[in-house]
């Protein structure tokens, strides 16, 4: 037992872990990362081969269940995320109320509220869960657009019953289907971002989880962690950096500037990635297809320089993240900058799904320590005689 730890013990004689790094915090049957040789699996089925070969639909059953489906599980599973795109009516009206908030917040709001119309409430039972998981992996996307329609004073638009995920996804944007390859590229961005392990967002689900908390009460607090730029907002900020920098040949002068000012370069480094993430390789040829389809090449050859003017922090573990390749994949599909974190959040429920249960089959408080630093056993004094 290590009770005292707190009071006790000197700096030394702790392991002191700053942001948590290094730390395990549990097991997991779910997600494996090897940070340093830049591999990611989904119950052991390698990512690359995931966002070749799956959709958003199979590999949602893959993390909630754990296994691969077969072709009647898959068409049951898929039933249920159609059936499940339905919002209370009331949901708009408080979408109404908060509209001229970032569309996170608006999120944040929106998914707390639905717990107030949720009849499984009470139910923490492993069955619930995944219905809660598959019912809100539906009505984020529909919150996500409804906003967007609301503030600018247009009705959103009813979901399609028979469309795939991605492509209602962007169908409610406008009311028009998307091409094949725009959709599947769509597609690929929720596969690559369906789960990543104890990353700050799912972290906060399990603390909350962590409590005997309710589902909904975990998802908002991983919605409120997932929009910092240091995690989900970074895609923002790498439109931002394209559009600075303006055409490829600044980009080597602009990123030494950053440097120099100590400034971070936005979609560059990750916690666990020493190496190349991964997932940016499947963005990164997304960009390049969609940006010469669109006729917009100049933000693929911008990414590209600021990449090449990054090479040399390379070696110091620093490289593209998947949030690098995002951003631009979002902005030519004409999504709005401000939609971007949003994104994440909608590709991200089926993971936040199976940590929240992970959490629960041997849930346990999540209580770390703080090593106090400041002055001890002061005499307490009164008002009047303080300066
Ligand atoms: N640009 C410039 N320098 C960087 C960057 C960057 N993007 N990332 C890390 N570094 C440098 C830091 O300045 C620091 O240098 P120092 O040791 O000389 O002080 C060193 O690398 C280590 O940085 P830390 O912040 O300690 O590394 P950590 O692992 O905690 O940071 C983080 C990870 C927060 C993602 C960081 O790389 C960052 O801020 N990146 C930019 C934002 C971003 O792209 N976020 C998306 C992350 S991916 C995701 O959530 C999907």
């Amino acid at each position: 037992m290590n009770w005292g730890l707190e009071v006790s013990m000197t700096e030394k004689e702790i392991s002191l872990n700053r942001g948590l790094q290094g730390v395990y915090l549990d097991r997991t049957q779910t997600t494996f990362i090897d940070g340093k040789n830049g591999v990611l699996e989904y119950s052991g089925y390698n990512i690359h081969d995931l966002a070749e070969n799956s959709n958003f639909e199979e590999t949602s059953y893959l993390l909630m269940y754990g296994k691969l489906p077969n072709k009647k599980q898959l068409e049951v599973f898929d039933k249920s995320l159609k059936n499940a795109r339905k919002l209370p009516e009331k949901i708009y009206d408080v979408i109404e109320i908060v509209k001229d908030s970032h569309p996170m917040d608006v999120l944040r709001t929106a998914i707390s509220t639905l717990s107030s119309f949720d009849e499984d409430r009470e139910d923490f039972s492993e069955e619930a869960i995944i219905r809660k998981g598959i019912k809100l992996t539906s009505q984020v996307p529909m919150i996500v657009m409804a906003h967007y329609r609301m503030r600018k004073g247009l009705d959103p638009i009813e979901p399609s019953k028979t469309l795939a995920h991605a492509s209602n996804f962007l169908y409610m944007l406008e009311g028009e289907e998307p091409t094949k390859d725009t959709a599947r590229l769509m597609d690929i961005d929720f596969v690559v971002h369906a789960d990543h392990g104890c990353n700050a967002s799912a972290f906060t689900t399990r603390v909350v989880t962590g409590t005997n908390a309710d589902f909904y009460g975990a998802i908002t607090a991983g919605i409120a962690a997932l929009s910092g730029p240091s995690h989900g907002g970074a895609a923002e900020g790498v439109m931002e950096l394209a559009r600075d920098v303006g055409k490829a040949d600044n980009a080597a002068n602009h990123v030494k500037k950053l440097l120099s000012n100590r400034e971070r370069v936005m979609g560059f480094g990750h916690r666990v990635y020493k190496s190349a993430d991964p997932r940016a390789k499947h963005l990164k040829e997304g960009v390049k297809k969609l940006s010469k389809e669109k006729g917009q090449t100049e933000w693929y050859d911008i990414l590209l320089a600021v990449q090449e003017a990054m090479r040399p922090y390379a070696r110091r573990g620093i490289h593209a993240n998947v949030d690098f390749f995002a951003g631009a994949v979002y902005y030519l599909i004409g999504i709005p900058k401000d939609l971007f974190v949003p994104i994440f959040a909608v590709g991200r429920i089926p993971g936040w799904t199976i940590q929240i249960l992970e959490q629960m089959r041997h849930n346990i408080l999540i209580r770390p320590l703080l090593h106090y630093t400041g002055s001890r056993e002061k005499l307490y004094v009164s008002i009047d005689k303080r300066d």
